[in-house]
């Protein structure tokens, strides 16, 4: 009889190969081939008959209210029933903190455990304590996979937390808890239970230094839906939203402020995020679009001569491949030599953003500190840089604009075209040139 092949597969691109590699070939990762048991074939499995769709009956099963509005909205409108979310977040940012508050919060009309493996059930209680009870929330302290399992089929309740997913491990696999099998062992499982047994399972995930979800990137393929928690430990605000969702809209956001009571909603970010001081130079305004949600986020730029061959383009909450565009384009078509300078541009609250709707406010923000000047007073700005230097239309400007019109803003720089609403003035530009005039308030330089 021959020989059952071993396989080794990649965890991260599922690159597969007959020996094992330090480092994956197709991929790069080094430490990341695994053995994986090629099963004997097996002999002729029973065909099972197939369905037509019209004939499967689905009852539309309601979502389950969380009792945290911020986090509801992130999820599209509460949890779905049975559904597996995934959690990611740096240590200390919150993580276990909100899902006791939710779990307090649905433990009144429903059943909700909370396993835990990182806290002994002494500390939750203390915590509980701080949030002010959660004495309906059971509690289960354990680690082993199968016995969770378990626990979880035979009780049943409709809300489930694992704090954390890494803690887990099974005495079937070899491997060390947290490690790349046993996290997706672990997965793999409790998606399955969470199917079967109708639990609505949120797991707690570790993040990498570089902010994606430790253990194997199936992990996030695996689950329904992958809520990322942001912002420092040493602000209180931190940013929820979800980069994966199959029940809703990804790149929802909430916002939410850590207290000694626990995690509140910010109803109003853009009251916190989008206000500036007037007259300071390299300060402006974006109005970007989260998801549903317009959001006024102040950025902030300093623009400081340098010595260096290789100027830095330093950006925190801006993508640093947009910043370097946006620095380019600002050189080339709109007169602002950058090539003697370090930029620096930060966004405010610890808040990143990905869209490209707000690359004129950062543009705008470079400008003002490149020339001396502030940006005018109680405007916002919002439109994409073409590499050209001409403005594109953002998306939804109607949205954006009934934002700035909330906050009080008297007029919006938006590219050529877009619409004006109510007393709002629209600072019409067609180039990235022609929005500096317009933004910028030449008069009040600082003669720099
Ligand atoms: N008494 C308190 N008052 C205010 N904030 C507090 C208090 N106690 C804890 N915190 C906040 O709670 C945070 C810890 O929250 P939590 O334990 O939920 O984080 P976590 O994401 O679960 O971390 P880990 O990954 O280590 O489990 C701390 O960083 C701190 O900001
Ligand atoms: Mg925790």
């Amino acid at each position: 009889m021959a020989k059952a092949a071993t396989q080794f597969a990649c965890t991260d691109c599922g690159y597969s190969a007959g020996r094992w590699f330090g480092k994956c070939p197709s991929c790069g990762e080094f430490g990341t081939l695994v053995e994986e048991a090629s099963g004997q074939a097996k002999s002729a499995a029973a065909a099972k008959p197939t369905l037509r769709l019209i004939d499967v009956k689905a009852e539309e099963s309601e979502r389950i209210p969380t009792g945290i509005s911020e986090l509801d909205r992130v999820l599209g409108g509460g949890l779905v029933p049975a559904s597996l979310v995934l959690v990611g977040g740096e240590p200390g940012v919150g993580k276990s903190t909100l899902l006791l508050s939710a779990l307090a919060a649905m433990s009144t009309e429903r059943r909700a455990l909370l396993v835990t493996g990182e806290e002994s059930v002494a500390q939750v209680k203390l915590r509980a304590a701080r949030l002010g009870g959660a004495g309906q929330v059971e509690i289960l302290a354990e680690t082993e996979l199968e016995t969770v399992c378990a626990t979880l089929e035979q009780e049943r309740p409709a809300v489930c937390v694992i704090d954390s997913v890494q803690t887990l491990y099974s005495s079937e696999l070899g491997s060390a808890p947290g490690s790349v099998g046993q996290v997706r062992e672990a997965a793999a499982r409790l998606l399955r239970v969470a199917k079967q047994a109708g639990v609505a399972t949120i797991l707690v995930g570790h993040v990498t230094k570089d902010g994606a979800v430790a253990g194997p990137r199936v992990l996030e393929h695996l689950v329904d839906c992958v809520l990322q928690f942001e912002g420092d430990r040493y602000h209180e605000h931190r940013v929820l939203r979800a980069s994966k969702n199959r029940f809703g809209s990804t790149n929802e956001l909430a916002v939410l402020e850590m207290t000694g009571t626990g995690l509140v909603g910010v109803p109003e970010p853009s009251e916190l995020f989008g206000r500036t001081v007037e007259g300071e130079i390299g300060a402006a305004v974006a109005c970007a679009l989260e998801g549903s949600r317009p959001l006024l986020l102040e950025i902030q730029a300093l623009v400081a001569s340098t010595d260096l061959a290789m100027p830095r383009r330093v950006g925190t909450g801006v993508d640093p491949k947009r910043l370097a565009m946006i620095v380019a384009v600002l050189s080339r078509h709109a007169g602002i030599a950058l090539g003697q300078a370090d930029v620096f541009v930060n966004v405010a609250g610890g808040v990143r953003i990905d869209e490209p709707g707000a690359d004129l406010a950062i543009g705008l923000a470079i400008a003002s500190a490149a020339r001396g000047a502030p940006v005018k007073p109680h405007i916002a700005a919002f439109g994409e840089i073409a590499l050209t230097g001409r403005l594109r239309p953002a998306t939804q400007a109607e949205r954006r604009l009934e934002e700035c019109a909330k906050l009080g803003l008297e007029a919006a720089v938006a590219p050529k075209g877009t619409a004006g609403r109510g007393k709002l003035r629209i600072l019409e530009a067609e180039s990235l040139r022609e929005a500096a005039k317009a933004g910028i308030d030449a008069e009040r330089a600082d003669g720099g």
